[in-house]
Order: C-alpha cells, then structure tokens, then sequence
C-alpha cells in the first residue's frame, strides 16, 4: 500500500524524528493532516495536552481528536466499539472521518476528553501525520492548529501567524488539501449521528452504512450542539461576514449601498463569477462546478480578507450537498449566522 510505503520512508526524514522527540518530551508540534494543520501533544499526558489549551486559548470544556496510526490504538483507548464503527473504519480510515465512541480506563487524559465518558478518534490519511505518530509511539491529541475562534489553518504559514512563538515546532508540509476538519461521528447513538460534517459526506457515510442521523443543533440554531466545539463562535474573518442568498446583481446591489456610505467592502465569490462584481476587494475562493475547491481554499480565502482594510463581507452560499454541507457548515459560523435573502 502506498501510504505506508511512504511513511515507512518518512520515519527517517530529520524533521519527523526531530517533532517526534519534542511529543515524547511532552511539548506541542504542528504538523499537517489531510484536512487542516493540527497542534498535537502525547494524549497520555495531562501536562502535555494542557498545553495544547493554553497555546491556542481553546475552552478547557472542548474536547479533542484523538489521532492514531493503528487499529490496535484505538482498542487500548476505546471501549465497547460498535459494528458499525468497525465498518466505518474499514471504508474511511485512515480519512477524514472521527468517530466517537466510548472512553476506555485512563490511557487517555481526561483533559483531552473534556471530563466526557466518550473519545473522538481519528486516523488521518497523510503520509505525515501517520509517520509522526508512528515515530513517536504516541496517540496524539490534536485540534486545528489555530488560535481559538480563527480560521483552521491550511498551510504551515497560517499556523506561524496565529501559534509563533506558543508552540515548540512545526512540520511543514505544504497545503493541506481537503481544507475543512474531518467530519464527527458519533456511534454511541443508536442511528450513528454526524456532529460536524466534514470531510466525508453524508452521502458517503449512508452508501456503507444506510441510515445515519444529523444533530439537530446543525440544522436548528436554538439547540444545543451534542459537539462541544459547535457551539462556540468560529472561524470569523475580523470584519463582519454576511452571506447572501440571491443571484449576483442583488448581491452588487448591497455592494453599492455600503460604498455609498463610505465603506470598504468585500466580496467572498467563486472563479466562475468573479468578474461579475464591482467592489473594493473581490477574492474567488475556488469553483463553483466543484465544492471541493472551494473546501480547499476557504480558509485562506477568509484569513485573506484579514489583510485588506475592508469593513464589510458579503459572500455567496453554495448548495449544501455532498461536501457543500461542511462549506456552508463554516460559513454560516463565519458569519455569526447573518444570512441575507432575495425578496
Ligand atoms: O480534521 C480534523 O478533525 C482536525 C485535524 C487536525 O485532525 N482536527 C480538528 O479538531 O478539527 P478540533 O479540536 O478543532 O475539533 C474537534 C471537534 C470539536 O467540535 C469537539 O467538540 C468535537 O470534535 N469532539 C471531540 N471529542 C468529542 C466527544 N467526546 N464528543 C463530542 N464531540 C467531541
Ligand atoms: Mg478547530
């Protein structure tokens, strides 16, 4: 198989060997995945994981992924594994794809489940990431490698201007790829449930398995998320985002009263129908004819805007199928849910 081919190989690169270190000894590593740059630190250790807390200002009550190299690290981490996870795992490990199950013992630090009676593991498909983890002989806890609130990082250089100068290392290894987090699925419910959709989509998920469930939280403002980490604020430009579903000359129009008042204005659009727009700063992020561009680009395209002086961002919305449903998923955070309609 390929991957571990190349990670067999990778075990020997210098700065694999060097980070592996920095995590045995209990410090905090960047290092890419498929989906964003995670922080990782031994999971084993309540001393290394609060790191992770401390150097991104994360809520101590938002648990973390888990990430591991080998199906026999999930057995000493996790307890009464459902069929299905085990299916799951077969079709979409290693991937973008966590699945929740029960915590097992202590192996793991409570600080990296947040006090939960659950874990949320995940083994990520980059030749990296699976090298690091193997070299240092941890399970890792990793969250987005970004200061709490800010865009997930897709790059080394996005991790750099967010964590310098709070983390030990970083492995850099390019862009990421697929942009947004893996998608978080909890099989404790009696119908697996998606808690943050991701990298794969439902669509995927329900071709191997049938039936699954989205929490309610995802499509209904008012609930509570089942996901820790839904319910805070996220990924958010520093100006205010506001999404606009309607076609482009009534996005133009709210363009062209905000200019009228003075402001500086954004517009967040695809490369199909970026000529159609007349602002201050107009970025595509990706196409149209394939969600998964814009997926890739997102939060650069959003951290992008941080270096203009616009006031303002209207973007557009896209269709929520497939991988649309996580696009449209952080978008909607990214704005606060500030969504503006056609009459
Ligand atoms: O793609 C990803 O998943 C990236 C890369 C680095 O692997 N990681 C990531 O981690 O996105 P983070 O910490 O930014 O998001 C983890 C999400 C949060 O929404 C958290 O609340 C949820 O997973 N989570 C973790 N443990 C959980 C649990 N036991 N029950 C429910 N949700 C959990
Ligand atoms: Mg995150």
């Amino acid at each position: 198989w390929v991957v571990d081919k190349v990670v067999d190989k990778m075990n020997d690169y210098p700065q694999i060997s060097q980070a592996a270190k920095l995590l045995q000894a209990n410090e905090v590593v960047a290092f890419p995945t498929e989906t964003v740059y995670g922080l990782g630190a031994n999971a084993k250790e309540t001393e290394a994981v609060k790191k992770i807390f401390f150097a991104k200002g994360r809520p101590s009550d938002n648990p973390l992924i888990v990430h591991i190299a080998h199906r026999d690290q999930l057995e000493e981490i996790a307890s009464d594994i459902p069929d299905v996870a085990y299916t799951l795992m077969e079709h979409f490990w290693p991937g973008p794809l966590t699945l929740i199950v029960k915590k097992k013992g202590d192996a793991i630090s409570d600080k990296v489940t947040a006090g939960l009676p659950t874990i949320a593991v995940r083994m990520p498909a980059h030749p990296v990431a699976l090298a690091l983890i193997e070299k240092s002989g941890l399970p890792l806890a990793a969250p987005s490698a970004n200061v709490s609130g800010r865009p997930s990082p897709t790059s080394a250089a996005h991790v750099l201007d967010d964590l310098k100068g709070r983390i030990a290392g970083i492995v850099d290894a390019g862009e990421t790829g697929i942009g947004v987090e893996s998608t978080v699925l909890d099989c404790t419910t009696k119908v697996p449930t998606i808690l943050r959709p991701g990298g794969v989509t439902k669509e995927e998920l329900e071709r191997v398995i049938g039936c699954v469930e989205v929490d309610h939280a995802l499509t209904d403002e008012r609930q509570t998320p089942k996901s820790p980490g839904m319910k805070y604020t996220h990924y958010a430009p520093k100006s205010p985002l506001i999404l606009v579903e309607g076609q482009p000359f009534f996005l133009q129009k709210l363009v062209d009263e905000q200019r009228a008042n003075g402001k500086t204005v954004g517009v967040l659009t695809t490369e199909e129908r970026q000529y159609m727009y007349e602002a201050d700063v107009v970025l595509a992020c990706g196409s149209r004819s394939d969600l998964h561009t814009v997926a890739s680009h997102l939060y650069d395209t959003l951290r992008q805007f941080d270096e203009t002086d616009v006031d303002i961002i209207y973007s557009e919305v896209f269709p929520t199928n497939g991988i649309g449903a996580a696009v449209m998923n952080r978008l909607k955070k990214a704005a606060g849910h500030q969504v503006i309609h056609e009459k």
